[in-house]
């Protein structure tokens, strides 16, 4: 099991270029699915829940071909449309194969998911879109089957509530469905549009995306593309309130700022000293007194629940009483036990957390629990007094390119030990 071995109290100082988005990159593996043609896609972080599904697409009939950052998947046959439990339970986002393989195959059978560290995470409402799209769902073993052997038809479909992945998969059935589909409620995430703009470059008809309404009129076929995924916001967000925490000069190249949403003025508000340089850089600068303010996780354009953990360290650090709502996911709360270890005060009250600020935390030796609480326990090592060793970082490799190395080429003393 990889460990992190981490010396705090160093400012992080220099410039980290921002890695492309995971959370785009495993849509667009998905998308890949639904022509018999080339699709090259640029900037895929080299993560495990990339490799993850680019072993499914393997399984599934894709040939892939890596170099560098470019990856080119070819699906000129569909071999088996079906996402096993071994894989999909390491990975919930295996159920983005759904919708493709719905629509290009008329079949998919997914492993459910099961729970996950953070929260039940069912995919009901990726199954009940596909079911008003005319595909037959059923459940059995542990897994769902969608079969629609006459091919899927246009609907207008609304979600119950806000879901990512369950907004790709029906846009992803919907491109090759009969007729127009209208998905409301839709959600308005920048990698639910970048996915749409891959599509587009496919053939796809799609408009609205990035809206809570997006329209989509079916096509027969999709032909191959090229396209260049998005900058990773949470990824870049991570390593901004790592300056912050840090009271660093540090700069992040790569990034897109409006991606951040409500972080930004959370930020600000906070007393960070945060700038935006140009339209793909960011600088956080020494000097700031670091305040507690309040922060409720919301969808896209809101604070990103994403970067909940990573702002829970940071109001650690910063004079005051904090609370902090997730509203997103039922348990995602993993970190603040490995935070109270390491001498933050901190006491959870069911979807809230208070944080009484500022608390000087010491080096102990914690558990990574899920990726993103495992960074927060990374940038909470980075300001602690002495030695952090965090165990199961292999939960920080799901999702962070090599993040010991650009914490490490600002300054960090941060190492990766057995
Ligand atoms: C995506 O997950 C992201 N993953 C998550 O990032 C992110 O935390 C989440 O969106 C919210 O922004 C990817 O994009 C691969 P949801 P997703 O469906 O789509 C409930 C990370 O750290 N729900 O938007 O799975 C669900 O339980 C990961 O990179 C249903 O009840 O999240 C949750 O409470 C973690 N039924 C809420 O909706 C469904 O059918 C929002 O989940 C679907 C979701």
């Amino acid at each position: 099991m990889d460990k992190f071995v981490i010396q705090g109290g160093t400012p992080l100082n220099g410039t980290i270029h921002t890695s492309g988005s995971k959370n785009s990159a495993l849509p667009a593996l998905a998308a890949a699915l639904l022509t018999d043609e080339p699709v090259v896609l640029e900037r895929i972080p080299k993560v495990r829940d990339i490799r993850t599904m680019q072993r499914l697409l393997v399984d599934i009939g894709s040939r892939m071909e890596e170099d560098g950052e470019r990856t080119t998947i070819v699906t000129e046959k569909i071999v088996s449309p079906e996402a096993p439990y071994e894989l999909v339970k390491t990975m919930r986002a295996s159920s983005l194969v759904l919708g493709p393989l719905a629509a290009r195959a008329g079949r998919a059978r997914v492993s459910l998911p099961g729970g996950c560290a953070i929260g039940a995470r069912p995919i009901d409402m990726h199954l009940a879109g596909l079911v008003k799209l005319g595909a037959r769902v059923s459940q059995e073993h542990g897994y769902v089957e969608a079969v629609a052997p006459d091919g899927l038809k246009g609907t207008r479909f609304t979600f119950d509530r806000i879901t990512v992945t369950g907004t790709e998969d029906i846009l992803m059935a919907a491109v090759l469905a009969h007729g127009e589909t209208v998905i409301e409620n839709a959600a308005r995430e920048p990698e639910v549009v970048d996915l749409a703009s891959l599509l587009r470059k496919m053939g796809a008809k799609i408009e609205g995306d990035g809206t809570s309404v997006i329209r989509v009129q079916g096509v027969t076929k999709l032909h191959g593309a090229t396209h260049r995924i998005i900058a990773d916001r949470i990824e870049a967000g991570t390593f901004l309130i790592a300056g912050a925490m840090t009271d660093g000069d540090l700069t992040v190249t790569g990034c897109v700022p409006e991606h951040f949403g409500a972080m930004t003025a959370k930020m600000l508000e906070a007393g960070v000293r945060m700038t935006q340089v140009d339209d793909t850089t960011v600088r956080i600068q020494p000097g700031g007194t670091l305040k507690a303010v309040d922060m409720t996780t919301q969808e896209y354009p809101g604070f990103a629940t994403d970067l909940q953990a990573q702002y829970m360290a940071l109001m650690t650090q910063a004079d005051g009483i904090s609370i902090i709502t997730e509203t997103i996911f039922e348990n995602r709360f993993m970190h603040a036990q490995e935070l109270m270890r390491m001498g933050a005060k901190i006491r959870l009250d069911g979807r809230q957390a208070i944080v009484a600020g500022r608390s000087p935390l010491s080096g102990a030796g914690v558990i990574a629990s899920d990726l993103r609480a495992s960074a927060s326990l990374v940038l909470a090592a980075l300001v602690a007094k002495g030695e952090t060793v965090i165990d199961r970082v292999y939960h920080i490799d799901r999702g962070y390119e090599s993040i010991e190395e650009k914490l490490a080429g600002v300054g960090a003393k941060i190492r990766r030990a057995e």
